[in-house]
This record gives C-alpha cells, sequence and structure tokens, in this order.
C-alpha cells in the first residue's frame, strides 16, 4: 500500500518559517515512528500570484483534491492590499476550502498549564480551559451571492449576504454532535435568531438535529453574548457550534484565552472520501503576521498542532497526536517560549527554528 499523500502549502510571510519546524516533525514520524508521508509541496496565497498571477493555480487545486490531506501555513501580506479582490492572496484559501467542500472547521482552544499565567485574562478563568469551536467554513456571508460593490443613485453600495440552506447547517450541527458525543456531550450554538432569518432557522435546524443525540446537552445562545461570554467564563463550554463569519471572530477571541494566537491549531473537514478519509485540510488559525515576518520569531507551535490534528482525524494516529501534543506540553513547561509567549517579566525567547528543534528533542525522549 501507498504512503499516505500530505500536500503543504506553506503560503506567504510566516507562513514558511512555521512550515519549516513541521516538515522537521514529519520528517522524524518517518524516521522514528515509521509513519512515512508522501510530501508534495506547492504554493498558494501571494507566493502563487507572483508566480502565476493567481493566488491558486488550477493545477495546485487539482492536487489539493487528489491527496490525503493538505497542509497550509498562512497567506497574505501588505505587499498585496493593492491587488484586484479576486486575486487577493485570501482567495486562493477561500477557494481550497469552498471546492474541497470543507464544512467543518475545528478550532480547539486549550489552555496548556504552563501559559496560564499568561493569558491576558485571569489565570483561574483559563487554566484547564479545553473548548472546541466548529465553524462552518463554506457558506454563509463569506459565499453568499449576491455580493459585490454596486452603483445605487449617485453613490455605491457594499453587499454581502448572509446564506444558508438547511442542509448546509444539518452537515455541520451534525459534526459539532458526534464531536460532543466524543467529549463531554455538551454543545453550545451561537447564532443571532434574534436578527437574522438565517439565525432562526440555524436555531431550529440544530434543534431538530439535536434529537437525534439525546444524550447531548444542547444549548443555544446569541453570538455577541457568546463573545462575552467566552471571556467571562470560557470553562462553561465544551464544544461550540457557529457560522462562518462568527465563529472568524469567536476563534480569535478564544485564541487569546490560550496565550497567544500562535497557539492555535485548525482542521477543516469536508465528506469521507473513497478511501474513508475525510477531505482534509489543516491550517493555524492565524495569519501571515507581516510585523514578524522573515524575523524567526514566529511560534511555529499552532501549525505543528495543526499536524497533529492531521495525524488524529486523517491518519488514524490519535496516539503520536497525544505524543506530538504531549512533547509541546512539556517543552512549554520546561519554560522554553518564542517572543509571543514571553511575559511581562521578559527572559530570552527562543527562535522559530530553536522552539522546533525543543519539540523533537520532546519527542526524542518519548521514545
Ligand atoms: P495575523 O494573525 O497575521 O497577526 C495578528 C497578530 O498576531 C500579529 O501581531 C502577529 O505578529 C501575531 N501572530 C500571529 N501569528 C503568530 C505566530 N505564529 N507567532 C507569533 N505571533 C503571531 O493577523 P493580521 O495581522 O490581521 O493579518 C495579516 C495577514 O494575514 C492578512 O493579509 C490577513 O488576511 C492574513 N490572514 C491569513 C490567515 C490564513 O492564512 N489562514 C488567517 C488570518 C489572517
Ligand atoms: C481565518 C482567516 C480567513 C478567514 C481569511 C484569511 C480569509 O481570518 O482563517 O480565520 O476569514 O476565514
Ligand atoms: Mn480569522
Amino acid at each position: 500500500m501507498s504512503n499516505p499523500s500530505i500536500l503543504i502549502l506553506p503560503g506567504d510571510g510566516i507562513g514558511p518559517e512555521v512550515m519549516a519546524e513541521v516538515r522537521k516533525i514529519i520528517d522524524w514520524f518517518g524516521a522514528k515512528r515509521d509513519l512515512v508521508f508522501d510530501v508534495s509541496e506547492d504554493l498558494v496565497g501571494g507566493a502563487a500570484y507572483d508566480k502565476h498571477g493567481v493566488p491558486l493555480a488550477d493545477e495546485t487545486m487539482a492536487k489539493a483534491q487528489e491527496v490525503d490531506a493538505v497542509l497550509l501555513g498562512a497567506v497574505g501580506g501588505p505587499k498585496y492590499d493593492v491587488l484586484d479582490f479576486s486575486v487577493k492572496p485570501e482567495r486562493g484559501l477561500l477557494r481550497l476550502r469552498k471546492e474541497m467542500d470543507l464544512f467543518a472547521n475545528l478550532r480547539p482552544a486549550q489552555c496548556f498549564d504552563a501559559l496560564a499565567d499568561f493569558s491576558s485574562l485571569k489565570k483561574d478563568v483559563v487554566a484547564g480551559l479545553d473548548i472546541m469551536i466548529v465553524r462552518e467554513l463554506t457558506s454563509g456571508v463569506y459565499f453568499g451571492e449576491p455580493r459585490g460593490i454596486f452603483n445605487e443613485g449617485n453613490e455605491r453600495v457594499g453587499i454581502n449576504t448572509q446564506r444558508y440552506t438547511e442542509s448546509e447547517i444539518e452537515r455541520v450541527a451534525r459534526a459539532a454532535f458526534e464531536l460532543a458525543m466524543k467529549r463531554n456531550k455538551k454543545l453550545c450554538s451561537m447564532e443571532k435568531a434574534n436578527v437574522m432569518e438565517s439565525g432562526i432557522l440555524w436555531r431550529e435546524v440544530v434543534t431538530r438535529v439535536g434529537q437525534d443525540y439525546p444524550e447531548v446537552e444542547l444549548s443555544h445562545m446569541y453570538a455577541d453574548n457568546g463573545a462575552m461570554q467566552l471571556v467571562r467564563a470560557p470553562k462553561q463550554f465544551d464544544v461550540i457550534v457557529t457560522d462562518n463569519l462568527f465563529g472568524d471572530i469567536l476563534s480569535d477571541c478564544a485564541a487569546m484565552l490560550t496565550g497567544s494566537l500562535g497557539m492555535l491549531p485548525s482542521a477543516s473537514l469536508g465528506a469521507p472520501m473513497e478511501n474513508g478519509r475525510p477531505k482534509a485540510m489543516y491550517e493555524p488559525v492565524h495569519g501571515s503576521a507581516p510585523d514578524i515576518a522573515g524575523q524567526g520569531k514566529a511560534n511555529p507551535i499552532a501549525c505543528i498542532l495543526s499536524f497533529a490534528m492531521a495525524l488524529r482525524y486523517s491518519f488514524d494516529q490519535g496516539d503520536e497526536a497525544t505524543r506530538l501534543e504531549t512533547a509541546i506540553e512539556k517543552v512549554l513547561a520546561d519554560g522554553v517560549r518564542t517572543a509571543d509567549l514571553m511575559g511581562p517579566e521578559g527572559g530570552v525567547p527562543v527562535s522559530t527554528a530553536e522552539m522546533g528543534d525543543k519539540i523533537i528533542a520532546a519527542l526524542d525522549a518519548s521514545l
């Protein structure tokens, strides 16, 4: 049987920097755990635009459809701000999500003990936090029609449309309930049913799907209150399911509970392929961080944890995923910190590559 395949799309800014560390980890699993992957690499975002004039070439899109998992770094940057909207780096990422039909975006937010002091919130609010945000990723206001900038009388109007079909809500709700069943059987659905019809439908469909999961305690919350509750008392949640835009915002919010955006991984999953594996792309929640790009300062942990999610969700290697997560936990417990994880007391941060090396050393020690 051939090895499982991975397509790496490092992208822009700190994307290639953090992805270089992931490659070390992939190589380690090949050498030390006999988990060999067929790895190929290609361009996305501004890097693809520079070469092809588009943020994702058709051949790259086709490759992404073929492989068992895609790993993506980050896209975007000020250099590309002037480009026409249709070829902006972010469009490459959105095309991958849409054409691969990756409707369920899993964004866990876990506060490692060693970082509990570092969150901008009080330690007792975040210590032990382990929540999962399930963001709908292929519909809603990100993709709804009509959209565009139009002339209206003597001025212009910008239009985006929030649109959800019942089946779109149902499939992401089901993914969230399935996750809740494997975790603490608690699911909170967030929308704004008080002001949006799409929210009313969302609540109705999630409630209906919930009838198939009587063991899961389902609650509903308006998304604005949800944002407040996430900062007030995040540990009241276990799994949260929400739409594309609310999920984008709420997951950045959740990121700070863990100490840094540089810590948050994600998995974007679609329907099962012929080989039983879900269509999947793994990426850190953070962006290309132009303010620190090229300086070796980026925290590679979000990207490495995204690979851990790939081990778990695409390759059925839950134990190896745990091995990797534990190695990261150990490195943090030893006080190893990239610059984003330095508290007010300061200290000497390690570089992106040094963080990767420390994680490799901890993996070696785990054998
Ligand atoms: P960002 O996530 O790139 O950066 C926000 C802040 O967090 C910055 O101060 C940055 O230095 C810091 N940060 C982010 N990741 C870090 C890491 N791994 N280690 C240390 N610090 C880190 O968000 P932004 O500045 O709003 O966006 C910059 C560009 O990235 C934009 O073009 C945006 O569209 C794009 N973006 C891409 C993705 C993606 O590719 N998935 C996600 C978000 C933003
Ligand atoms: C994210 C990002 C993307 C989004 C952008 C870069 C298209 O912010 O993955 O969270 O809005 O979904
Ligand atoms: Mn975002």
